[in-house]
Parts: structure tokens; C-alpha cells; sequence
């Protein structure tokens, strides 16, 4: 865990952090993220020490990182930076072996390391570990700065806007890359980029900073959902939720308050419950608010008795989704089962909520639509 307390950084009349105070939680990737000049690479070099604060405290496993020997410190963590860092007079092996060797690791244990690393970022140690940094495409040499990151197994690994100078293919293939090799390494990683993209795809948190200030720190859900500041929507870009539909959930877009009834109550009450409320179905619940089934008007309508209480002619509905069902799987959902609503339920069963044929088309379409969402739309009967 890395904490910063209270951290501000001037230099001379200039205040470039402005109390900083957040948390980095140990396993994730916190990606800092705001405009140029906002304070990213002063935060992320102050948890290796290359900057110490001006005052306030940073902590590492709640120890004060100023009480560290600096150079152990440093040894200690990953770090990646824009043009690598490679040393361009040594080859790609020697690069990744650097640390190790100093840290006087046996000769065998090293070597299974590097050609681990180098399998672990798909590149061919065969082919590549002799070859110096000049003789290596942009891409390529990324991936060898992120293997040298990892090669003394550091708990934690600093980057500082690693895939920036790379085109968005190359780029894209290494943050797939990265979060597959987080998925099994579990490391803390502070992650610095201009990028909300690939902010949004890398990291289980992000801080928005400017002008020295954290503005917002959550996850990229939240973010994209309630941005905290005027500055944070604009530059998370309002429409942004929607290239991200996994992040919309049945709770988002649910009528909050379907009309129900209980089980015992008379089918003709119910009957007039529907036309007072213009719905052709009720969800039936039990004093507890727990969905036990549902009732159409047409079941009743073919219903000889209509004094008779509604559960006997209820039906179980077809399906039900959690609130937090993605808005792609309750498309799926509707499509397949071919429902026009869909109850939404907490795990004790309680009904929370209905997604509707009409609040999943309401939604999409105050929003800008993308292509795959039309198609599956186009399926669905509304
Ligand atoms: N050694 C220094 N002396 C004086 N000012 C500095 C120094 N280093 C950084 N700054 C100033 O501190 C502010 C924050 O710089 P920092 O490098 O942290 O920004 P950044 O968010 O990483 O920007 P970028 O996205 O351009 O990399 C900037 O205004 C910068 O000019
Ligand atoms: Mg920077």
C-alpha cells in the first residue's frame, strides 16, 4: 500500500502539488491521468524518490519512504518510462540482467528469469536478447522496458507514459499485454498517461489530476458515470460511458418503482390496477418485496374466475437480471429470450427494478449508438 499524506511539491514560489492524500492499493493499477504539466511525473518519481516533497509524507507499507535507503528504494520497483530508458550501449540482455546482476542473483537463475520475461512479453529470446536497443522497433523496445521493470519481481512498478510515443495498434497490443501479465502477477502499478482510453482499459483506479490537484480518484466506472468535477466530464468526454457499455447497468437504467401486486389480491383488482396504471403486466411480490411471479392482462383475460386471487394465474417470469447486469447482457438477454421486460432483482430476490424494451431504447438512444448496439437492437421487437 502507498499512501500519500498531505504532499506538496514547490519549486521556488511555484506550487506544482498541492496537498496531495490518496491511497494506491497493493495489486492494482492506479493510472494517473490530466493535461500537460498537472503533476503526474512529479507524484509517480516521488514514490521512488527521484523528487522528494516539499513537505507531508509518502508511505509504503505504512513506513515513511524518506527513512528508506534511496537506492534500495529504487531497486525495489519497476520502472518504465517513455523512450524506455534502455541503455543503447548494451543488448537486450544485458539491459534486462542489469539489476539482477548487481543484486548478485546466481548466473542460472538469471538467465531462466530473462528468457521468462521475454516469453512473458511475446518476444523471442532466440531472436532477440543479443540485438541492442537501435536494432528494435518502438514497439519492441516498450516491451523489453516493461520485462526489465519486471525482472527483479518488484512489488511495485512505476510507469510513466510507457505506450505514448507508439502507434495505436503496437500501443493496443501492449496494454492487452499488460493487463493479461497483471491478471497473473498481481503487482502495484502507477501508471502515468494523457490517454483516457487507456485509462479506462488498463486500470482498476484513476486519479484525475490539474493544476496540482487530485480532482477525482475512483474507479473508471464511477468516473465515467458521475464525474466529480466540470473539468472531469469535459475531459472525460460525455459520451465516453457509451464505448464502454459494459459500465452501464440494469440499475442505471431501470423504472425504479414497477407496479406490483400480492399474490392473494383478486384478479379483477388487478386487472384495474393495470388500466389505472397503463401497464399490460404487474410484477407479483411478497410482503417482503420478493418477486414470486407475474401476471399479464391476458392471463387474466382468459381467466374463467376473476374473483379468484391472482397466483393462480401468475406465471414465473422467464428470466431476471441483477442490478448490476451490463446493458450489452441485458441486450443479449432480450434478444434471445425474446421478453419485453426484464425484472431486476437483489440477491435476497427482492425486486428492485424492470428493465423495459423501452428504457433500453430510451437510454441508447439519448446516447450516440455505436454499431454493434444498433445491430443487436435491430433484432430485438419493440
Ligand atoms: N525541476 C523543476 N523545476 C521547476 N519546475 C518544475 C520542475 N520539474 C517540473 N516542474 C514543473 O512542475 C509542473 C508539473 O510537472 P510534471 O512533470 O509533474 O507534469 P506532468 O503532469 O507529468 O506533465 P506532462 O504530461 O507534460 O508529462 C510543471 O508545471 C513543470 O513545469
Ligand atoms: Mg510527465
Amino acid at each position: 500500500m502507498i499512501e500519500f499524506r498531505n504532499v506538496t511539491k514547490s519549486y521556488k514560489s511555484n506550487e506544482v502539488l498541492k496537498n496531495i492524500n490518496f491511497t494506491i492499493y497493493d495489486g492494482e493499477i492506479v493510472v494517473l491521468i490530466g493535461p500537460s504539466g498537472c503533476g503526474k511525473t512529479t507524484t509517480l518519481k516521488m514514490i521512488n524518490r527521484l523528487i522528494e516533497p516539499t513537505s507531508g509524507e509518502i508511505l509504503i507499507n505504512g513506513e515513511n519512504i524518506l527513512e528508506k535507503d534511496p537506492i534500495a528504494l529504487r531497486r525495489s520497483m519497476g520502472y518504465v518510462i517513455q523512450q524506455t530508458g534502455l541503455f543503447p550501449h548494451m543488448t537486450v540482455r544485458q539491459n534486462i540482467e542489469v539489476i539482477p546482476k548487481l543484486e548478485k542473483k546466481p548466473a542460472s537463475e538469471i538467465s531462466q528469469n530473462t528468457q521468462r520475461l521475454m516469453k512473458m512479453v511475446d518476444l523471442d529470446p532466440e531472436k532477440f536478447l543479443d540485438r541492442y536497443p537501435i536494432q528494435l522497433s518502438g514497439g519492441q523496445l516498450q516491451r523489453i522496458g516493461v520485462a526489465r521493470a519486471f525482472a527483479t519481481n518488484p512489488d511495485i512498478i512505476l510507469m510513466d507514459e510507457p505506450f505514448s510515443a507508439l502507434d495505436p495498434i503496437t500501443r493496443s497490443g501492449l496494454q492487452d499485454a499488460l493487463v493479461s501479465l497483471q491478471t497473473r502477477m498481481k503487482k502495484t502499478i502507477v501508471f502515468v498517461t494523457h490517454d483516457m482510453d487507456e485509462a479506462v482499459k488498463i486500470a482498476d483506479r484513476i486519479c484525475i489530476m490539474y493544476q496540482g490537484d487530485i480532482l477525482q480518484y475512483d474507479k473508471p466506472e464511477e468516473i465515467l458515470k458521475n464525474p466529480a468535477h466540470g473539468f472531469v466530464s469535459e475531459f472525460v468526454g460525455k459520451n465516453r460511458i457509451w464505448s464502454n457499455p459494459e459500465y452501464i447497468r440494469a440499475d442505471d437504467i431501470m423504472i425504479t418503482a414497477p407496479v406490483t401486486t400480492e399474490a392473494d389480491i383478486p384478479m379483477f383488482k388487478c386487472m384495474e390496477k393495470m388500466r389505472l396504471q397503463k401497464v399490460n403486466s404487474l410484477m407479483v411480490v411478497d410482503q417482503m418485496g420478493r418477486l414470486v411471479g407475474v401476471v399479464k392482462a391476458a392471463h387474466i383475460l382468459r381467466a374463467a374466475d376473476r374473483e379468484a386471487p391472482v397466483e393462480k394465474v401468475m406465471v414465473q417470469p422467464k428470466l431476471t437480471a441483477k442490478p448490476e447486469t451490463s446493458i450489452v447482457e441485458l441486450l443479449q438477454m432480450v434478444r434471445r429470450y425474446d421478453v419485453s421486460s426484464i425484472p431486476v432483482v437483489d440477491r435476497e430476490n427482492i425486486l428492485r427494478g424492470l428493465v423495459t424494451n423501452t428504457s433500453l431504447v430510451t437510454a441508447l438512444s439519448n446516447q450516440f449508438l455505436d454499431e454493434e448496439m444498433i445491430e443487436q437492437l435491430g433484432e430485438v421487437e419493440v
